[in-house]
């Protein structure tokens, strides 16, 4: 792009299409709300300008492009009276002179590529836009050309004659604009339609009556579809689901059973990564390389090093994985859970704030929270830390080397030093000291020949006779 192009992404409408008390635009598509397709598209596009227009919903609209992105303003538009009204508010954002390209918050599939083409289609004309032909064009605005073949006008869909609804050329709603025609010509737009909204599209209009050309670029309809109820929603999920899928299969990722599959849209993932069926990876899960995630595991904003084995049915959320360990299957990881390099977790163990240190291992049926725990360490069968009072949470210390015996109850706070041992059974309550052993239950009475005593008196109870 030869000069700084600015954009802006139309967000502030309600969507009533939806049927939906969430905002249209933060309605997600593989797990990426739709004003950030939009976004990431000016973006890419290179337009590192972006106002967005938000409106129904803003506070929630604005937090959303907060956590998601860096330096995109917001205008706001508090009443929603039409695509024209939303750019018209979004005006004193704009610098003095040059280049704006518009798009609309609802439509994630729109193109870099695609932007770029239009921004060259332009030329010196006023304004340029997408079209493209539709075999189902309903719910568009419909493109109305003159008899020389160029764009005069778009007709909303509502305002439209039985003879312009056969046409079959649509507006896809990206445009780009002069902003000097903008300054001029946004302020006269009127309400005068079957919405009773500005239209944006009525630019055109004014455009060619002021004795200007539209230009206008054909572009793919797969790259036009807007999203304003479930059914498109659903069908562009179908698409950006082909797409992950694509890029993954092309940067070294095999995907077994690839239907069942599904990793939302900012996964990344290494080389020879390997998903078997039914994985979910989600929100910023990112996967080094060599890493195989077992059938049907869930990952939610996870970090996972080389090397790693996530067997089947585990369920992580924002949790760190370390380089070469080994997780589940059936393992939970928690929030802050910190698995170490080499570090084993296996079934049914819980992992919550807590650190399992290099090559430490936790291979069965524990819950651990709230603890730091060191290198080399064992923690048997049945482990649990007691992290919680009923009021406060407090923090279980197992030092490096540390060997915690089947079955012990760990009752925070608590530290457990160097080497120590924990007997299994125990239920420990007091630091234990460097290379110590810790005895935390009653000793064993054995009571030679008793046996066959407390066997009879049972069968008494149930009368019955022992042999
Ligand atoms: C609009 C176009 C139509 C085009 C279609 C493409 C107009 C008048 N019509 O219709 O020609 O074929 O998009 O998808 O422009 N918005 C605001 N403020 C408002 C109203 C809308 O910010 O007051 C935003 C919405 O959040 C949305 C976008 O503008 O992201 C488009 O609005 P929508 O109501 O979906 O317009 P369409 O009826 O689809
Ligand atoms: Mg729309």
């Amino acid at each position: 792009m030869d000069q700084a192009v600015v954009a802006v992404v139309l967000a502030a409408g309600k969507g009533t299409r939806m049927k939906s008390r969430r905002p249209k635009v933060l309605h997600e598509i593989a797990g990426k709300p739709l004003v950030s397709w939009s976004v990431d598209a000016v973006r890419a596009a290179g337009c590192s300008d972006v106002v967005v227009v938000v409106g129904h919903g803003a506070d929630e609209v604005g937090a959303v492009l907060t956590r998601r992105h860096t330096g995109v303003r917001t205008a706001i538009q508090s009443e929603q009276r039409g695509t024209g009204h939303a750019l018209l508010m979004a005006l004193p954002a704009l610098p003095e002179a040059g280049v704006v390209v518009v798009v609309c918050g609802d439509t994630p599939r729109i193109t870099p590529v695609a932007i770029g083409a239009l921004l060259q289609a332009r030329g010196t004309a006023p304004m340029a836009l997408w079209t493209t032909r539709l075999s189902e064009p309903r719910g568009y605005g419909r493109i109305v050309r003159d008899a020389a073949g160029a764009v005069s006008a778009i007709v909303e869909e509502k305002d439209a004659s039985d003879a312009q609804r056969q046409l079959q050329e649509v507006n896809p709603g990206v445009y780009a604009f002069d902003i000097a025609f903008l300054r001029a010509q946004l302020p006269k737009l009127k309400n005068d339609n079957a919405a009773g909204e500005l239209y944006l599209t009525d630019l055109v209009r004014l455009c060619t009556e002021s004795g200007n050309e539209v230009a206008s670029i054909d572009v793919d309809d797969g790259i036009t579809l807007g999203i304003n109820d479930r059914r498109q929603l659903a069908d562009a999920e179908d698409w950006a689901r082909a797409e992950i899928q694509g890029r993954l299969l092309l940067a070294g990722v095999t995907l077994r059973n690839r239907a069942s599959i599904c990793v939302e849209a900012d996964v990344v993932c290494g080389e020879d990564v390997v998903l078997e069926a039914g994985v979910s990876l989600r929100g910023s899960t990112r996967l080094g390389r060599n890493v195989i995630v077992g059938q049907g595991a869930v990952l939610t904003d996870t970090l996972v090093g080389d090397d790693v084995v996530i067997h089947s049915y585990c369920v992580c959320d924002r949790a760190v994985v370390g380089p070469s360990a080994i997780v589940g299957p059936f393992a939970r990881l928690r929030p802050e859970a910190d698995v170490g390099e080499g570090a084993h977790v296996g079934n049914f163990v819980e992992l919550k704030k807590t650190r399992l240190g290099k090559g430490s291992k936790a291979n069965h049926l524990a819950y651990l929270g709230d603890a730091d725990i060191g290198a080399g360490v064992n923690v048997g069968a049945g482990t649990i830390t007691c992290n919680y009072d009923g009021i406060g949470k407090h923090k279980t210390v197992l030092r490096d080397g540390v060997f915690v015996g089947s079955n012990a109850t760990l009752v925070a706070p608590l530290v457990v030093g160097k080497d120590a041992y924990i007997a299994a059974g125990s239920v420990v309550t007091d630091t234990v000291p460097d290379d110590a052993v810790a005895f935390g239950r009653a000793r064993q009475v054995n009571k030679e020949g008793h046996a066959r005593a407390v066997r009879d008196k049972n069968a008494i109870r149930v009368g019955n006779k022992t042999g």
